[in-house]
């Protein structure tokens, strides 16, 4: 399958919706929202109370996401305070009741502490095209975080393209060198040491999604 995804950064760059209100709109989320909230829907059905997103970008996936989880109240973050203010935006405009309040997050610092005396243990965490876009302690960072957030069986579910023992997507092997000519230290992770990197963490992969443009959804299991 070709991935319709445009894999050049600079194509995907996020841009105003409404200059006014400050609402960002990532070209890529117009895309992949909807597949997005289908998919967590199906893996967090009857579920209810916190769900994290750490880095939540201009914050497409937490409007659509808080839509299809009611029952949830989804907690988006990230560490650019550009992004806080447009998912702020969102926020107001969308009016979503279990849309809760943007969190400056750097998945590298101690965050579970912070996060556990306003929200309480989590039900979920979600990420979605963050890890390949950032060096690998952001990955240690989130899933170190997790083991400790995440309540008993509570679930990290990653989304995103991943470099695959069985063969990798050309598209997403081309993306994989783009990154890396832009930082060294960025670039597509292999499936394995995530999946190594969880279980150091004390989770196990639970299901692997199959999603439009050769990405996947990941759900680990604390
Ligand atoms: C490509 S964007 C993805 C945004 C959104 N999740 C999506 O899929 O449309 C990557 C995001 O990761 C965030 N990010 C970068 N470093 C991070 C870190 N150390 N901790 C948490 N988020 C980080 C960036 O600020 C940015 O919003």
């Amino acid at each position: 399958m070709t991935d319709p995804d445009p894999q050049d950064p600079a194509a995907s760059r996020p841009r105003y919706e409404d200059e006014t209100a400050e609402r960002l709109v990532a070209p890529a989320a117009l895309r992949n929202a909807g597949p997005i909230a289908g998919m967590l829907k199906d893996v967090l059905a009857g579920e209810r109370g916190p769900l994290l997103e750490i880095g939540s970008g201009p914050g497409q996936h937490a409007v659509a996401g808080a839509e299809a989880l009611p029952a949830m109240t989804w907690i988006p973050s990230d560490p650019d305070p550009l992004h806080i203010r447009s998912i702020r935006a969102w926020r107001e405009h969308e009016g979503l009741p279990n849309l809760a309040e943007p969190i400056r997050l750097d998945a590298t610092e101690d965050w579970p502490a912070a996060l556990a005396l306003t929200h309480g243990p989590l039900q979920a965490v979600f990420c979605a095209n963050v890890i390949h876009i950032a060096p690998w302690r952001v990955a240690e960072g989130l899933f170190a975080g997790a083991a400790r957030a995440l309540g008993e069986g509570g679930r990290a579910i990653l989304y995103g393209p991943f470099l695959l023992a069985e063969g990798t997507a050309p598209s997403n092997l081309a993306f994989h060198r783009t990154l890396q000519e832009r930082d060294p230290a960025w670039g597509v992770r292999p499936l394995a040491d995530v999946v190594a990197l969880a279980a150091l963490h004390g989770m196990t992969l639970e299901t692997r999604i199959e999603m439009p443009a050769n990405n996947l959804a990941l759900v680990f299991r604390r």
